[in-house]
């Protein structure tokens, strides 16, 4: 196992009728901006409930964040956040909103131009930067990110999504209660059980540093997944299942599995080019590229792939190779079984598009991915190919 650092101060509030603690942890005199997403969660009552909860505390509302959050979008908030002298955010909705609100709260107090921000990928963007920060907390709607446990946000800007990460950006508490995302449209909650599925796959499917603990969390998050995927989508109200996936989808991505093990994000990097560029949801993209990543980076991973094979398939017949084999055959059935199809020429993107988006990787310098770095931009030609 490798040497870490592990820090994460957001307090989780999780279960049935857990709104009310927004009164409790959103300081009695604060200037509150509540930020929200397109409508789905006024259209729920939901924003209303908020305010309600809110009381007597001064509130302004900003609406509109879109998914793939826009920095245009976003500075038009820290526009009010400062003109308003809002000294506490409320993110009601999925990972976009949550993210903006991430953004806005590091560039409110930021002195220049808040552009800046988007230029550290990840490598965190130090504390002596970004100075001041707005404390936010968020109310989750959608469980797929893990936004609200983390320090990440993902901001678009011109044809690109830039991944903007600061140790001053978690939340303060994340309210998840699993009954807020019933209201969910199915294909949502698909990206969602994808996209947790690829947080967790990322942080696993790299090679083995015997990270015991971290190994066996992953594959206990894919498994949930595995079980839960397909009913959390035909039975939106069936609670169990959902309440599982809310909490699968919040640990793939606060940062416990991938204490100590390498980490391999080809998947996202590749994925970000494909929604920037052809509008392809987050989650789909991810359905798209992890299969024909497994395929073409089979021999990197061949250990890791059959622990897969193993303990997370329970494939125990056959030879190593036809395990393996089939662990990916295995992943691409269950993106499909929850309806998201995953070959890029399915979603209109063909063989003439690939120069496309091997262009886009290397404006933003993706051109060295993967655990080990060695991921070319060859090699995410191939997966491309592979994926049509
Ligand atoms: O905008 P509204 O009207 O609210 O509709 C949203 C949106 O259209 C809708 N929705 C959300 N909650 C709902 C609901 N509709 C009905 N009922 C509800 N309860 O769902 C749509 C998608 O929402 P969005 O927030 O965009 O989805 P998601 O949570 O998947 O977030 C995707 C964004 O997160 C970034 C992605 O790149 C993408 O920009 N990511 C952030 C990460 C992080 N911060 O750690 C990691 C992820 O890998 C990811 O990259
Ligand atoms: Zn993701």
């Amino acid at each position: 196992m490798f040497n870490f650092d592990f820090y994460n101060p957001t307090r989780i509030v999780f279960g049935k009728d857990r709104l009310d603690n927004i009164d409790k942890y959103v300081p009695t005199d604060a200037t509150v901006l509540i930020t929200f997403g397109g409508g789905s969660a006024k259209k729920s009552g939901l924003i209303d409930k908020v305010k309600t909860i809110l009381g007597n505390r001064k509130v302004y509302e900003f609406g509109g964040i879109e998914a793939n959050p826009h920095y245009e979008t976003l500075v038009k908030a820290v526009e009010i956040v400062r003109s308003k002298n809002i000294d506490f955010m409320l993110a009601v909705g999925g990972g976009s909103v949550i993210d903006g609100t991430k953004f806005i709260s590091l560039a409110s107090h930021y002195n220049g131009d808040s552009r800046d921000l988007l230029k550290y990928g990840f490598t965190r963007i130090p504390f002596n930067i970004v100075g001041k920060v707005v404390p936010f907390g968020t109310v989750l709607t959608l469980p797929a990110t893990g936004s609200e446990m983390n320090n990440g946000a993902v901001i678009s800007y011109e044809h690109g999504k830039f991944a903007v990460m600061c140790e001053l950006a978690f939340p303060k508490f994340s309210i998840l209660d699993p009954t807020i995302t019933f209201t969910l449209p199915k294909i949502q909650v698909a990206n969602g059980v994808i996209d947790a599925f690829v947080h967790t796959m990322e942080q696993y499917m790299t090679f083995p540093v015997d990270a015991k603990v971290q190994d066996r969390i992953a594959e206990g998050i894919l498994q949930t997944l595995i079980e839960i995927g397909k009913t959390t989508i035909s039975e939106p109200k069936n609670y169990d299942a959902r309440a599982n996936l809310v909490w699968s989808a919040t640990m793939a991505l606060n940062g416990i599995i991938g204490t100590g093990v390498p980490q391999d994000w080809t998947t996202h990097m590749i994925g970000h080019e494909l929604t920037a560029l052809f509008g392809i949801d987050h989650g789909q993209s991810l359905a798209i590229v992890l299969p024909a990543l497994l395929e073409v980076r089979l021999e990197k991973k061949r250990a890791k792939l059959l622990q897969y094979a193993e303990r997370v398939w329970h494939i125990n017949k056959g030879s190593e190779d036809e395990k393996v084999d089939l662990a990916i055959h295995k992943t691409r059935e269950f993106f499909e079984s929850l309806g998201v199809k995953t070959h890029l020429s399915m979603y209109g993107v063909n063989a003439d598009k690939i120069p496309v988006v091997i262009e886009q990787l290397k404006v933003h310098g993706m051109t060295a991915l993967s655990e080990t770095q060695d991921l070319t931009l060859d090699i995410s030609q191939k997966i491309l190919e592979q994926a049509l």
